[in-house]
């Protein structure tokens, strides 16, 4: 049932304006994992609300949420049965709609989670293709095809499910349909004009109700290759990201983002801010990556080659320069995320086996991020330092690929494990009630590592976020412009200048495990490790291992 409400107002002009997602940071919330506004273990759009002045605190500018639209939950609400209502687990409509004008009454603007390239196997679209049986045209909103071998008991073509076995299921009647996910997520025929038309309609209904953008779920694969060729190669969810495939990355999907980019920017606010969208498109290069980014596309892309690199200084430097290359050559920012809801947490990646190492080098790959031209992307519980959580019991895990041999790892539930808000007892304020349910269990140790246990702690992991933001809104020179000036350093030493008309700043970043001295380049502002490791004013400054230092210059 579709809910009338009136779009929320835009934020007041405290806010820089029109190009805000420039240099915008960025906070994605997993709405499941987020806050539990009704005590029954699942966070809500309620449980969110009552949250948003710990963001407003933090110092993010916009907040993405994932899905929380109608859905069975087959894919954590990646799987849309109804693209214009709230699922009954995370509220109302009206909460999505209080939501974002709360948001906007703390300076923080909203953006959601759109997911066009498949639906829900429970969207009525689907349901009634099923009914209407093969040769009805309702079908050709989807891909439904004959199967091969003599009685087509074999799928269409070879390609695999992102999550692991073949993409084609077939049903009853015997023919098969695509799904590059799970079976529970049919994908879309995006040359049907009925699917474009559905699209526009549903952009419209969430900028009606006042969001300020849209994430783009899967944007590289809305468009398939012209009669659906086979790839020929085995462990093809190997080759994702990094070679070209018939499903991914398509020439036609960039006259859909032409299309939106016009409803986008008839919504532009009367005082000239910009509504946007941002693409999850995970492409063979940075380059491509780009094309999603011209002037007349997409805002922003996520730059997943940024997030997949090791903690290296020579690596790093290398995608950071290709980055900024590419996305200046179509005048967009670069973008900058390490962590996010698919991806193990960067405080482990970084670890190497040692956890204590793995938040040092989390917090300094923090401070690298904050300091580069562009936006950046904050998930949810970074910045209290969380761990991956790598010992969930097999029976509270809900990642679809989880139960799959092959395809994505399965291991996704790990980072989506609710949040530590303060008490002794779990679900650590994550719900209403001490002892109360959460939808997977945490940690006994995040007791330690609740917002209200970080909180006025100053080697705390929060204080550092909240320092380093609050940092990076003083001076201008940090996020704005679009290059970095490399500066002499040692090896395994990053160090860069960044240049505005109200003054410099230097960044370092130490890679190497031992501690490093440089010259002093100016006041300190900001150091990763443990406050009084640098000090002021001396001529030189002894970085400790796996960390990073700002400085006024
Ligand atoms: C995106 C989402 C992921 C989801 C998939 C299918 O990659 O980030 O969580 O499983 O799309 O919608």
């Amino acid at each position: 049932m579709t809910q009338h409400v009136t779009a929320a107002p835009a934020l007041t002009d405290s806010v820089p304006t029109r190009e805000w997602w420039r240099d915008a940071v960025i906070y994605q919330v997993y709405p499941r994992s987020f806050a539990d506004g009704n005590g029954d273990g699942m966070g809500d759009l309620p449980g969110v609300t009552a949250r948003l002045p710990h963001l407003r605190d933090l110092g993010v500018d916009a907040v993405w949420l994932s899905p929380f639209y109608a859905s069975p939950q087959a894919d954590a609400g990646y799987d849309v049965a109804d693209y214009r209502a709230v699922d009954p687990m995370f509220g109302t409509l009206t909460d999505a709609d209080d939501l974002v004008r709360e948001a906007h009454s703390l300076g923080l603007r909203v953006i959601v989670d759109l997911v066009p390239n498949h639906c829900s196997d429970q969207h009525e679209w689907f349901k009634q293709a099923l009914r209407e049986g093969p040769g009805s045209p309702l079908r050709d909103r989807f891909h439904f095809r004959p199967g091969k071998g003599d009685d087509g008991e074999l799928p269409p073509n070879d390609w695999e499910s992102i999550f692991g076995g073949p993409a084609w299921t077939r049903v009853e009647d015997g023919s098969w349909y695509l799904h590059l996910f799970a079976p529970e997520q049919p994908d879309f025929n995006w040359d049907h004009p009925a699917v474009k038309d559905e699209f526009r309609s549903i952009l419209r209904f969430w900028l009606d109700l006042g969001i300020d953008g849209f994430r783009i779920d899967v944007a590289h694969g809305l468009v398939k290759a012209e009669g659906l060729p086979d790839i020929g190669h085995e462990e093809q969810v190997k080759l994702l990201g990094s070679q070209a495939v018939p499903y991914f990355d398509q020439d036609g999907v960039h006259e859909i983002y032409r299309d939106w980019r016009k409803i986008l920017d008839e919504y532009t606010r009367e005082d000239g801010t910009e509504r946007i969208a941002v693409a999850e498109a995970w492409t063979p290069t940075v380059e491509r990556s780009a094309l999603y980014l011209r002037p007349d596309e997409l805002h922003q892309a996520f730059n997943f080659e940024y997030l997949t690199t090791e903690w290296d200084a020579d690596a790093l430097r290398a995608v950071i320069d290709r980055s900024l290359a590419a996305m200046n050559a179509v005048d967009a920012p670069a973008t900058w995320v390490l962590s996010n809801h698919d991806v193990v947490r960067h405080s482990t990646r970084f670890a190497d086996g040692d956890e204590a190492r793995g938040l040092r080098r989390a917090r300094a790959a923090t401070l690298l991020m904050l300091a580069l031209p562009g936006s950046a992307y904050i998930y949810q519980g970074e910045e209290l330092g969380l761990p991956e959580v790598t010992d969930l019991p097999d029976e509270v895990r809900q990642d679809p690929a989880f139960f799959r041999s092959t395809g994505q790892d399965g291991t996704r539930d790990g980072c989506r494990v609710p949040l530590p808000w303060s008490g002794e007892r779990a679900p650590f304020g994550f719900g209403p009630v001490a002892g109360g349910p959460s939808w997977l269990p945490q940690p006994d140790s995040w007791k330690d590592l609740s917002v209200a246990a970080q909180t006025g702690d100053p080697a705390s992991t929060l204080e550092f976020y909240r320092s380093a933001l609050a940092v990076r809104r003083e001076h201008p020179a940090l996020g704005a412009g679009r290059g970095v000036e490399w500066l002499e350093a040692p090896e395994g030493v990053l160090a860069f200048r960044r240049t505005s008309a109200t003054g410099d700043f230097v960044c370092a970043v130490n890679l190497t495990s031992s501690p490093v001295t440089l010259p002093t380049p100016g006041t300190p502002l900001l150091a990763s490790a443990e406050a009084d490791a640098v000090a002021a004013g001396a001529d030189e400054t002894v970085l400790p291992a796996d960390s990073t230092v700002w400085w006024a210059a």
